[in-house]
């Protein structure tokens, strides 16, 4: 069948209506967004002629799959796009430097206890892990000490499992989780049970998807950051230990470079300098995370 067979009236006809486009209510700028995704796929079809049964069996996958969603985008590299797309979009509009952006990934749990000074992360044991010892300095564009800012870190436990996360139940709530609240320095430190590197779970539907385009689901080791500063544009970020085997193959895209410390470990400890740069905000939006779905747990109050 030819492809332009989606040109064809019938199907513009389809299209229009059933993005509502003729409809006088609605959002126009959906309107105009769904017609085109729905004539992609119907596109996509057409070219590699999706048969009957190969269209239910995605269905059937989405469906199945919906739990894994946070980790089937970064899997397919939409995630990391959307970085790529806002870095163009700041080039462009003259906004450059500072330390990148790179996903936040699906485990991020607002409520984090609020704590000051060379923090402690991880409270629950973790046997047989390096300890590590992470420190540096949040700056601006033009290398100030970025004053009041919080730094929320969060990380998986050596076995590669976050807290919240984790099906072993073997974690307390905020356990390698904590929103460090910095001085007028912008110094940070925090100590931890080193993370490991973890794959998608397996059997389920981004390792089905992964397999069956001949790709894996491991993430090399890393740390996650938000930080958050009055006056300065929230950064997204997260650092990835450069000495881990797939610190160069990361199946969600989120290693980028200058975001790829190599510990100098001693013994059972390791140790990263890690210096962040914020951009100045251009407005108060610039200030806010993302609308994105998030797991949210009270503040413990001891
Ligand atoms: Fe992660």
């Amino acid at each position: 069948m030819d492809i332009n067979f989606v040109k064809s009236e019938p199907i513009q006809t389809l299209l229009d209506r059933a993005a509502g486009v003729n409809d006088s209510q609605g959002d126009v700028r959906l309107k105009a967004i769904m017609r085109d995704l729905t004539e992609s796929i119907m596109t996509t079809i057409v070219k590699y002629d999706v048969t009957e049964n190969e269209f239910w069996n995605a269905i059937k996958y989405f469906v199945d799959g919906i739990d894994e969603i946070g980790l089937i985008i970064p899997g397919v590299g939409l995630e990391h796009f959307m970085d790529l797309y806002m870095d163009a979009k700041d080039a462009e509009a003259g906004l450059t430097g500072g330390t990148p952006r790179t996903i936040e990934g699906p485990l991020y749990v607002a409520g984090a206890p609020l704590v000051e000074g060379n923090v402690n992360l991880t409270v629950d044991p973790d046997e047989g892990a390096q300890v590590l010892h992470m420190q540096g300095t949040v700056t601006g564009p033009d290398g100030e000490a970025v004053k009041n800012a919080i730094v929320h870190v969060w990380h998986a436990n050596s076995k590669g499992w976050y807290s919240h996360f984790d099906p072993t139940t073997e974690q307390t709530p905020f356990n390698n989780r904590r929103r460090i609240k910095l001085g007028d320095d912008g110094h940070y430190a925090f100590h931890s049970k080193q993370p490991s590197g973890y794959s998608v779970p397996p059997g389920g539907a981004t390792d089905r998807l992964m397999q069956a385009i001949g790709r894996h689901g491991n993430r090399p080791a890393h740390v996650h950051f938000f930080i958050e500063a009055p006056g300065y544009r929230t950064l997204t970020t997260q650092i990835n230990f450069g000495d881990d085997p797939f610190a160069k193959d990361d199946f969600a895209f989120g290693t980028r470079e200058g975001l790829l410390p190599v510990p100098n470990r001693q013994g059972d400890t390791a140790y990263i300098a890690f210096d962040f740069q914020m951009q100045r905000a251009a407005g108060a939006d610039d200030e806010h995370f993302s609308v994105r779905r998030r797991a949210e747990v009270d503040t413990p109050s001891a």
